[in-house]
């Protein structure tokens, strides 16, 4: 089967960077083909999630992809790494690094990152650091990391003080998103992707957030024209959000709505699987809107409508949700200083207008969100 293609350009000061995003079923039967002009016999070292060493029915594509990629190269090695965001730390990262040392890389050697957001995220930042930033190819295997976190550059781990405080952008050479890979997906991880879908919407896009909501339960049900279509409106989202700010110096931001509530849930939850970051995102989203609704942005009808989709997804809409995280609003007041969009003790947040209609509003007022968070809790 041909896949789509979705180009994703990025406009950087001298010249234009592009890469493909390769969207369809069965596509890692021809991994060694469709990455033939970028791997050209160079060695790749490829950084999997070690759930993939599991044998069972659904759990063969990942040697086809590696068989598949045989043909085109002289040298593959492997590290397997867990999934779960606990593995985003620096000790995995110095491990990760050390490992592919020791199999004698040089300048031309791709790293290529198999599994979930996690581990592109931590491959990806390995290979950007690595003789100071070697080439990266980007595998994802989940919904969340096919839909986002596979595109766009950012790498990166997480520090004690929160998430996703240590990273760099570096952008991949390409990716391969095959729907073929999300069969074995649990269906926790599935709902917690279509999250960053819903995202794309609410941003920008009111027609996609009407088609999700008429699609929802196709899409969670594996259909698979559902999900690549749901795979290809996203990506072509954030490439066009994307194409004209790579280092979020301005409206990339806006991918980040929910986001500077759902880092710091998350950080209570200490990354040990009670809340994932997609349901963090959920809850997040919900509390941007409630938060827009409270400083009169945004009407109750859109407020309740975004509630909805969440809560027919089967995904957690408020804090109250999540009970067993502790959380008290002067340590999230603390949480959202090491948001990465904070300037000069500045808090900045990603509101709506409306459905498809985000903005960046600067210089929120810390007593209006203490109250909100007060009465969130
Ligand atoms: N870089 C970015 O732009 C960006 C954007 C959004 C999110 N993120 C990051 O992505 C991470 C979340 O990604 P995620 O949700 O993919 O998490 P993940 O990588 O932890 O994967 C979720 C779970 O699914 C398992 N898994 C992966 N593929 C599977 C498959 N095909 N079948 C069965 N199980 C499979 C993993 O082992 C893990 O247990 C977070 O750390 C978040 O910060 C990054």
């Amino acid at each position: 089967m041909n896949p789509e293609i979705i180009n994703v350009s990025i406009n950087k000061e001298k010249n234009q960077l592009s890469y493909p995003i390769f969207v369809g079923n069965n596509l890692l039967l021809q991994s060694g083909n469709l990455l033939k002009k970028y791997i050209n016999n160079k060695k790749i070292i490829i950084i999997y999630d070690n759930y993939f060493d599991q044998k069972n029915s659904l759990n063969k594509y990942f040697e086809q992809f590696i068989q598949s990629i045989k043909i085109e190269t002289f040298s593959i090695n492997l590290i397997g790494i867990s999934g779960g965001d606990k593995t985003k730390s620096m000790s995995q990262l110095t491990n990760i690094i050390e490992k592919v040392l020791s199999f004698g890389i040089d300048r031309d050697t791709i790293i290529s990152a198999f599994g979930g957001g996690v581990v592109g995220d931590i491959a990806g930042f390995a290979a950007s650091i690595l003789l100071r930033g070697i080439n990266f190819i980007q595998i994802p295997t989940t919904l969340l990391s096919q839909v986002d976190s596979s595109v766009g550059g950012k790498t990166g781990i997480n520090g004690k003080l929160g998430k996703n405080l240590i990273g760099a952008f570096h952008q991949p050479l390409a990716v391969i998103a095959d729907t073929i890979i999300l069969k074995s997906l649990p269906d926790r991880e599935l709902k917690a992707g279509f999250s960053e879908v819903i995202k794309y919407g609410l941003i920008k896009n009111k027609e996609f957030f009407i088609w999700l909501e008429e699609n929802y339960t196709k899409i969670l049900n594996h259909d698979d024209l559902k999900l690549k279509k749901t795979i290809m409106k996203s990506c072509s989202i954030k490439s066009e959000i994307i194409q004209d700010d790579e280092k979020e110096n301005g409206k990339r931001a806006l991918l980040n709505l929910g986001h500077t509530f759902a880092h710091a849930i998350e950080t209570f939850g200490n990354y040990d699987g009670k809340i994932i970051h997609g349901e963090a995102v959920a809850i997040g989203i919900c509390m941007a809107f409630g938060f827009s609704y409270k400083l009169g942005f945004c009407i109750n009808s859109d407020l309740e409508r975004v509630i909805n989709i969440f809560q027919k997804s089967k995904l957690p809409t408020s804090l109250k949700d999540i009970p067993e995280l502790s959380i008290s609003t002067s340590e999230m007041m603390e949480k959202f200083k090491y948001d990465k969009k904070t300037r000069q003790g500045k808090l900045t947040f990603i509101l709506n207008n409306k459905i498809g209609d985000s903005f960046i509003k600067q210089d929120v007022d810390l007593n209006i969100l203490k109250n909100f968070i007060t009465e969130e809790i």
